[in-house]
């Protein structure tokens, strides 16, 4: 059947078997199919809907368009995390260290930060050395070494997704949940994982803003990891704040650093409620501990032995970067740097933050990127100890810039003053963290 036959029983409601959405698959790899017509399909498929079986074909057609992982040589579980994405979520990097330290493989796929939010990649890559490309044998390697390792996703993990979400991204058909779903798990199933623990974040930063959207999310994803037999379970996460003390990458590494260390700053609690909460989650899916407070009190076990540290050092030895970073998080901080107070304007209580904006300002300073090849500055930044709930005097800081110059903090400092609301009489609840578990 010709591509336009296919993409006319979708745009006339229909459903498409097993084997066309196969052909369709096949042609985006093969390049059989044109970017307008693989467009026209999706577009077809976001306007029609896709049944739960044809979202179950996409992923297991978009799995195997790749090579899947197979970590059978490690005799240990194995496990990954996932996050939506937001502004300031570095839990990645506490929690690969933290879960292998406690007897589970952690073979982490990642990507790199677009838009608003931040990338695993371009945070461990303010690691003086730090290599994010390894090939397939030496992610296997380190993986065996450290118990975990860090790496992009190669061409050949699920690379219909590749071309298939620059497509949606580009023709406005990125919002639908099948297909999302598809993308995601396409990639994380091909990790040859025992366990997939998934953060999807609510809120002004995350992509799904809303908590029913985000529960909608949640529960498609686990459903379809545990239809392919990953045990998979979704954490809704707060997203309504920048999580934590830093949004960049080396000042969002140095907290991690900083956590691994058990030197927690006030500002940085909620990172290691959130990474604790998730490796904990991690562990008891993988049977390494039976209930979430005995998984809790291994971590943090973890943690004050200095082992986790231990873990992370061993890992960016091993992937080329500097390891004396553990030792001295402070090295990771670029001296060059200007950093900037930014003030509020008036005196009350922060009642809601535009996370967005946020996240959006510290990559037009350099520290993300709008197109997938621009390059970052990994110096750049924003630093804040104030969280939703918290009182402010006018005039007292809301925040501090990392910034290249003067001029660069001119034309960015008002978004972050407006970011904060600022209410002279309410009184306001710091939201909870953690809003639901799902599976
Ligand atoms: N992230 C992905 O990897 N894919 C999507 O479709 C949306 C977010």
């Amino acid at each position: 059947m010709r591509p336009q036959d296919i993409i006319a029983i979708k745009r006339d409601g229909g459903e498409l078997s097993d084997e066309l959405i196969g052909k369709f698959v096949d042609g985006v790899c093969d390049k059989s199919w044109a970017d307008y017509q693989i467009s026209a399909l999706v577009m077809a498929m976001f306007i029609r809907g896709l049944s739960t079986r044809e979202g179950e074909t996409l992923v297991r057609e978009m799995l195997n368009s790749g090579e899947i992982l197979d970590f059978s040589e490690i005799a240990m579980p194995k496990a990954d995390k996932h996050s939506t994405g937001g502004v300031g979520d570095k839990t990645s990097l506490i929690i690969a260290p933290l879960v292998a330290s406690c007897g589970v493989a952690v073979p982490m796929v990642s990507g790199r930060g677009l838009g608003h939010t931040g990338g695993t990649l371009d945070k461990l890559e303010s690691i003086p050395g730090y290599n994010v490309r390894l090939s397939t044998s030496e992610f296997h390697a380190i993986v065996g070494k450290c118990g975990f390792a860090m790496t992009g996703q190669t061409a050949e993990i699920a690379p219909a997704d590749k071309k298939l979400y620059a497509l949606r991204d580009a023709t406005a058909t990125v919002p639908y949940i099948p297909l999302i779903v598809a993308s995601i798990m396409s990639k994380k199933l091909a990790e040859g994982l025992d366990v997939l623990v998934l953060d999807v974040k609510t809120g002004s930063g995350a992509f799904m803003e809303s908590e029913k959207d985000a529960a909608e999310l949640a529960r498609a994803m686990v459903a379809t990891g545990e239809r392919f037999n990953v045990k998979t379970q979704a954490v809704i996460s707060d997203m309504s704040q920048p999580l934590g003390k830093y949004v960049g990458n080396a000042v969002e590494v140095y907290e991690c650093i900083k956590i691994l260390r058990n030197e927690i700053e006030p500002a940085a609690e909620p990172t290691w409620e959130l990474s604790l909460e998730l490796s904990a989650r991690m562990l008891v899916l993988a049977d390494v501990e039976s209930d979430l407070d005995s998984a809790r009190q291994l971590c943090v076990s973890k943690i004050k032995s200095g082992e986790a540290l231990e873990r992370f050092c061993r890992n960016i030895e091993c992937q080329s970067g500097d390891p004396t970073v553990c030792d001295d998080p402070d090295k990771l901080l670029d001296p060059n740097i200007t950093t900037i107070s930014i003030k509020a304007g008036k005196e009350g209580v922060v009642t809601a933050v535009d996370t967005l904006a946020i996240g959006n300002a510290v990559s037009e300073i350099g520290g993300g990127r709008v197109k997938a090849d621009e390059t970052i500055d990994h110096a750049v930044g924003f630093a804040s100890d104030i969280k939703i709930g918290d009182r402010i005097d006018a005039g007292g800081e809301l925040g501090r810039l990392y910034v290249r110059n003067e001029e660069q903090a001119s034309s960015v400092s008002p978004r972050f003053v407006s970011a904060y609301s600022v209410d002279a009489c309410l009184d306001i609840k710091r939201p909870d963290l953690i809003r639901n578990v799902i599976g």
